[in-house]
């Protein structure tokens, strides 16, 4: 039955090792992926509206929430990632565990994940872009930096309504365009831009910190004003679902495997390493920018340089901006590479058409696939709001890290004797505390976030039942086929590049 369709372990790894992607990585390169994934408009955008909309200064008890979600979702990840050392992310370890159907539904959510996230930090890119290029006195048209409909300043003392977010379009393209050259020159690009982006948030932290005053953090949880999720311990919940956005990014380790050196080791290594060393400097940042400004003024574009600008070190301010620009462009860089070495698994897979697991004959990466993500992802950053976007893929992040979750769980018991280079500690208890607070940020949104989430994987399913299960059965039966040395009638060719 292709629903239940498995692959097992080894004929993944055989066929990592047929794959054509280079294995170039070591671990301080995945780490420096997981970083330059996770940091990024999270930290740089949303926690402007997730202190002044939803949490006030308990924004740093919303970030301990996501965290404690995020590390307890790491460690299941890690299991799988070390045992599946191939392209793929949870899509391919649900292949490996419950079945084709399960694979589909991880592989069509988790592009809420990457490619989604993408198009977030690109309009994060954009707002900081602006927020610059109007320091500089030199500003982009205001019409041209928002998705069609926001209003906007028109330059002249009024207001105007803007057509498109032209710089979120075109930075998506520029990342294109570098992950088509090659994932070694992107990797080394990828560990300068982390540095910087790290090095900022440090000096943030560390210059801010004389500048706390107790009065911001006061009354530390904000009364709530009546509705769930403005305030109060709901708000510090919604802002907890807000800013997961924040954390999304360490498990983008886990679909460079299959370019890693030695991924039984370097994928927990790097995937819970940048997620430690991402925390840490999060709760840094959420104590410091709550205590140097009032939480209200922080429903910004730009709320970490807002925050500088209160101290007396604003001349930091543009150092801010600057690294958020090349900060956010790394983080665009890594979860671009994770969509397309997604799709190309589910191409290779033939649930996909096979044009996603072409590989560029010079560059070894596939380009067509990162060429066609980047157009629509380009499109969809360029007339979508912000919140939006961050909303959306945050809830199907969440969803992804449940199912991975309870992956563990069921590849523990189908499949017990399978080595695990490296296990997820106090299993069910970690795995079903990572689907419990994952669950509880996923209902802590709104509700249309559901509504969108919902039709997502509706579309998802038609896609599935239309194309993709005959499309992979008949590629299941030519293996078989050419296995056996006979001809089968198959309606669709192999899709292996
Ligand atoms: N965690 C990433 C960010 O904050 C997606 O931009």
């Amino acid at each position: 039955m292709s629903l239940l369709h498995r692959k097992s372990i080894a004929e993944l790894t055989a066929e990592a090792d047929r794959g054509l992607l280079r294995r170039s990585l070591g671990p301080l390169d995945l780490t420096a992926l997981g970083i330059g994934s996770i940091v990024g408009t999270g930290i740089f955008v949303f926690t402007g509206v997730a202190a002044s909309q939803h949490a006030g200064p308990a924004l740093v008890l919303s970030m301990v929430l996501s965290a404690v979600a995020c590390a307890l979702a790491g460690l299941c990840y890690a299991e799988f990632a070390a045992m599946v050392p191939v392209a793929g992310s949870a899509y391919t370890y649900a292949y490996a565990t419950v079945g084709e159907l399960f694979a589909w539904v991880i592989g069509w959510d988790l592009v809420l994940e990457y490619a989604l996230s993408t198009a977030t930090v690109a309009v994060g890119w954009s707002g900081y872009l602006a927020s610059f290029t109007r320091d500089l006195g030199m500003p982009v048209p205001p019409v041209l930096t928002a998705s069609p409909g926001t209003i906007v300043p028109d330059g002249l003392g009024g207001t105007t309504v803007a057509l498109f977010n032209a710089p979120a379009a075109l930075i998506v393209m520029a990342v294109a365009a570098l992950l088509i050259r090659g994932v070694r020159q992107s990797a080394g690009v990828n560990t300068a831009l982390v540095l910087l982006k790290c090095t900022v948030l440090v000096i943030f932290i560390g210059v801010g910190a004389g500048y706390v005053q107790r009065a911001n953090l006061t009354p530390f949880i904000p009364p709530n004003t009546g509705h769930f999720g403005e305030f109060g311990l709901s708000g510090v919940l919604r802002g907890a679902g807000v800013m997961f956005f924040a954390y999304i990014g360490f498990d983008s380790v886990s679909t460079a495997a299959q370019e890693a050196k030695n991924p039984q080791r370097d994928m927990p290594l790097g995937m819970l390493g940048s997620l430690a060393i991402c925390t840490v400097l999060y709760i840094g940042v959420a104590i410091v920018l709550t205590g140097i400004v009032p939480y209200a003024r922080l429903n910004v574009a730009d709320p970490l340089a807002v925050g500088i600008d209160a101290t007396d070190a604003r001349w930091l301010s543009p150092f801010i901006k600057v690294s958020a620009l090349f900060g956010l462009f790394s983080t665009m860089l890594v979860n671009m590479l994770g969509q397309t070495r997604i799709f190309y698994s589910m191409s290779r897979d033939a649930l996909l058409p096979p044009l996603f697991a072409r590989v560029h004959p010079k560059f070894r990466t596939p380009h067509l696939s990162t060429s066609l993500t980047a157009c629509v992802v380009a499109l969809v950053a360029g007339l979508t709001p912000i919140s939006k976007l961050g909303e959306l893929t945050s809830i199907g992040t969440l969803l992804a890290f449940t199912l991975v979750s309870l992956g563990v769980i069921v590849l523990r018991r189908t499949a017990p004797d399978v080595p695990r280079p490296f296990r997820t500690p106090w299993v069910p208890w970690v795995p079903m505390g990572a689907m419990a607070t994952c669950l509880l940020q996923m209902v802590s949104l709104p509700f249309e976030t559901w509504v969108r989430l919902v039709v997502w994987l509706a579309l998802g399913f038609v896609v599935y039942f239309a194309y993709s299960r005959q499309r992979a059965a008949g590629a299941r039966r030519q293996q078989r086929a050419d296995a056996s040395g006979l001809t089968a009638p198959v309606d669709i060719p192999s899709s292996a590049p």
